[in-house]
C-alpha cells in the first residue's frame, strides 16, 4: 500500500504515560488536550433542549439568528460591522481548518501550498496533507510572531492561503494581524485568522483581523473555548465577501451542517458576555497558580502567556519533562513537538482542569520535592 496512512494522533502518543498517572490516588489529571471542563451557562444548556430545531435540516450557512448573533458579537467586541451575508457557520473550527485547503485548491487548482505558523495547532498542517497539498511552515520570531519576511517568493506564489493564530496555540503569543492582512493583500494570498482564543487575551485587548478591513481576510471563531461548548460543535467564519460566499456554497454541497439545537445554544452563548468574564478569571488564576507550582517544582521560573490558556515552558526535552511530571504529579501534559519540530524543546500545559484537580497536582508536586 502506498496511499495515505494517517499518522498517530498526537494525544494518543501520551497513552504510554497514562499507566503512570492512573496509578496515583485520585488518578490522572489531564492537562494535555485543551478541552474545556468548566460548565457553560445554564441558559445555553436550556436552549439546547428547547429550540425545537431538531426536526428539520438546519441551514448549512447558519440560521439567520446565529449569523445575526455572530454579527452583533463582532460589532460589540471589536467595533467592526460585517454584513450578515459574509458570515457562515462551522461545526466547530477544527473541521473548517482541516477541510479548507481542499476547497481552496479546487477553487485555484494551479496553487497547492498552505502556509502556517511553524509552531502551531497541528490541524493547519494536517488540512494541507488531507488535501494532497504542500504544507509549508512559516518560521517564528523569538516573540512568537510569524516571520512573514522569511516566506520565500516561490512559496508565496504557490500559496492557497496563510494561517495566522492569535492568541496562538501553543505559545499564547499575540501575532500582528495587520501585518498578516497586509502581507496577504500584497501577495494575493487569502489570510485565514484563527481567533478561537481571542476572549482569553491577557496583555492588551483581544483583536480580530477584520479590524484591518474585510478584503482578502477571513476570521475563524469558535464557541468551544469562549463558552465551554466544545462538545456542542459550533463556530463561525466571517470576512471577505467572495471567499465567504464560495465557502458557504461548497460547504452546503458537503453537508456541513451545525445541528439546529447547537445553533440555538450558540445564539444564547454569543448574546451573553458575563460567563466569559467568569471564565477569564478562572483561566487567569489557574495560569498563575500552575506557573507558581511548576516553577517551584522544577526550580525554573515559568512565564505567563500573553493569551490563551496554556503554559509554554522551555525545557531540554519536552518528552522527558512530560514523563517527569507524570511520575511526580500524576499529570499529563503535551511535549512541544506535537506542535511542530521547532517545539521539541518545550512542553505545553493546558490549565483546563477544575481548581480541585489543579490543587491535587500542586499537592502531589509539593510532596514529591519534600
Ligand atoms: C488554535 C486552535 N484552533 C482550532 C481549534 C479547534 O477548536 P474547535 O473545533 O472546538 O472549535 C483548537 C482546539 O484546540 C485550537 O487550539
Amino acid at each position: 500500500m502506498n496511499g495515505f496512512v494517517p499518522p498517530p494522533y498526537p494525544y494518543d502518543r501520551l497513552d504510554r504515560l497514562r499507566p503512570i498517572t492512573d496509578a496515583f490516588d485520585g488518578g490522572t489529571v489531564d492537562l494535555s488536550i485543551g478541552t474545556p471542563f468548566d460548565p457553560p451557562p445554564p441558559a445555553v444548556v436550556e436552549a439546547l433542549s428547547t429550540s425545537g430545531a431538531e426536526r428539520s435540516y438546519p441551514p448549512s450557512i447558519g440560521t439567520p439568528a446565529l449569523r445575526d448573533a455572530a454579527r452583533n458579537w463582532i460589532e460589540r467586541r471589536f467595533a467592526v460591522d460585517v454584513p450578515i451575508a459574509q458570515i457562515g457557520a462551522t461545526i466547530g473550527s477544527k473541521e473548517f481548518v482541516a477541510t479548507l485547503p481542499q476547497w481552496m485548491h479546487l477553487r485555484t487548482p494551479d496553487r497547492d501550498t498552505v502556509l502556517f505558523p511553524a509552531i502551531s495547532y497541528p490541524s493547519y498542517e494536517m488540512g494541507a496533507i488531507l488535501a494532497g497539498c504542500r504544507p509549508v511552515p512559516v518560521a517564528m520570531l523569538p516573540d512568537g510572531r510569524m516571520d512573514l519576511d522569511s516566506i520565500r517568493a516561490d512559496d508565496a506564489a504557490r500559496a492557497l492561503l496563510l494561517w495566522v493564530n492569535s492568541p496562538g496555540n501553543p505559545t499564547g503569543a499575540l501575532d500582528d494581524l495587520d501585518a498578516a492582512a497586509r502581507w496577504g493583500r500584497a501577495h494575493g494570498v487569502p489570510v485565514f485568522s484563527d481567533e478561537c482564543y481571542v476572549e482569553f487575551t491577557w496583555t492588551g485587548r483581544g483583536r480580530t483581523i477584520l479590524e484591518a478591513g474585510l478584503d482578502g481576510v477571513v476570521a475563524v471563531h469558535s464557541l468551544s473555548k469562549r463558552s465551554n461548548l466544545a462538545g456542542v460543535r459550533v463556530g463561525f467564519y466571517a470576512g471577505d465577501a467572495e471567499l465567504v460566499a464560495y465557502l458557504q456554497e461548497v460547504r452546503k454541497h458537503v453537508g456541513m451542517m451545525v445541528p439546529g439545537p447547537a445553533q440555538a445554544a450558540a445564539v444564547a452563548a454569543l448574546d451573553d458576555d458575563e460567563h466569559v468574564e467568569v471564565q477569564r478569571q478562572r483561566y487567569r488564576s489557574r495560569l498563575e497558580q500552575l506557573a507558581g507550582v511548576l516553577g517551584r517544582w522544577s526550580g525554573v521560573d515559568v512565564a505567563l502567556p500573553a493569551g490563551a490558556f496554556y503554559l509554554w515552558i522551555p525545557t531540554d526535552d519536552g518528552w522527558e519533562y512530560a514523563e517527569r511530571l507524570a511520575r511526580d504529579g500524576g499529570a499529563l501534559v503535551s511535549p512541544g513537538e506535537f506542535y511542530g519540530p521547532d517545539g521539541s524543546g518545550f512542553v505545553r500545559v493546558a490549565v483546563v482542569q477544575p481548581d480541585d484537580r489543579v490543587q491535587l497536582v500542586a499537592d502531589r508536586l509539593a510532596a514529591s520535592t519534600r
